[in-house]
């Protein structure tokens, strides 16, 4: 008895590889004979990757579900906290993050990106009277999710007040609609799209502070996987199903040109 979680590690060990759930710095070959490709998201920023009641949606959820379709296989989605996910990749506890990440040389150093799918930018957001400038920033708290490239750019801006950070992005909206920030800056089809789906929110589009390529982050090395979206992806931009999708989403394509 004494040796039973020993007992029990070994049957771990054994038992984990051959789970179709548990991916462990897998290469594409393994990806493909599991039949599943294991994707991270947030899960909580709308439009990209969000909740509809149990399930996950969202423009970059159903580009991988097209993307592997194309590789055939299925995927299977693990939701974490934004700030949480590349570090999960580092630890192979999925194939790829899927969180709209911006492709920035501090995250380089950790992971390996894919071509881009979308090309956006982190854009100020204010209520009517707000600021909509970086210089109109000067003096004010800002608004930003932890981990994010908004959140580094504003802590850029010397002389604004304060960057909260919120772990999620949905939260510094609300907390800018609340009246307890005095602007939020997020990416520029976050802000349309809740702009339009909320007419009767007190809320302006400013400036863009900065705009970013925006890709999906495979673990560094990771050659064959990365290879493999890259020509799903290509693919779907060339065969009219990218364009399709975002049009649905955006009513326009997003794509970087
Ligand atoms: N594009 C920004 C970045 O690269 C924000 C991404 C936020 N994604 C999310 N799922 N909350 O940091």
């Amino acid at each position: 008895m004494r040796n039973l979680p020993v007992v029990l590690a070994c049957i771990f060990a054994i038992a984990l590889p051959g789970a179709s759930g548990l991916a462990h710095g897998r290469d594409l070959a393994s990806i493909k004979k599991s039949g599943v490709l294991m994707a991270g998201t947030e899960g909580a920023y709308p439009p990209f990757n969000y909740f509809k009641g149990p399930t996950l949606t969202g423009f970059e959820v159903e580009l991988v579900e097209l993307l592997a379709r194309k590789l055939g296989v299925k995927v299977e989605w693990r939701a974490l906290a934004f700030d949480a996910l590349l570090p999960a990749l580092q630890q192979d506890r999925f194939d790829v993050a899927v969180s709209s990440f911006g492709i920035t040389p501090a995250r380089q150093k950790a992971v390996d990106f894919s071509a881009p799918y979308y090309c956006s930018g982190g854009q100020i957001v204010a209520r009517p009277d707000g600021p909509t400038t970086a210089a109109d920033l000067a003096g004010k708290v800002v608004a930003v999710q932890i981990g994010t490239t908004y959140a580094e750019a504003v802590k850029k801006i010397s002389a604004i007040t304060e960057a909260k950070t919120f772990p999620r992005d949905t939260d510094a909206q609300q907390n800018l609609v609340a009246g307890r920030v005095d602007a939020w800056v997020t990416d520029r089809f976050v802000a349309m799209d809740i702009m339009i789906r909320n007419p009767g929110l007190p809320l302006k589009a400013g400036d863009l502070l900065f705009t970013e390529k925006i890709a999906f982050a495979v673990k560094k090395g990771d050659n064959g996987l990365r290879q493999a979206i890259n020509q799903a992806l290509t693919e779907t931009l060339a065969d009219g199903s990218y364009r399709a999708l975002s049009e649905r989403y955006f009513k326009e394509d997003i794509r970087c040109r």
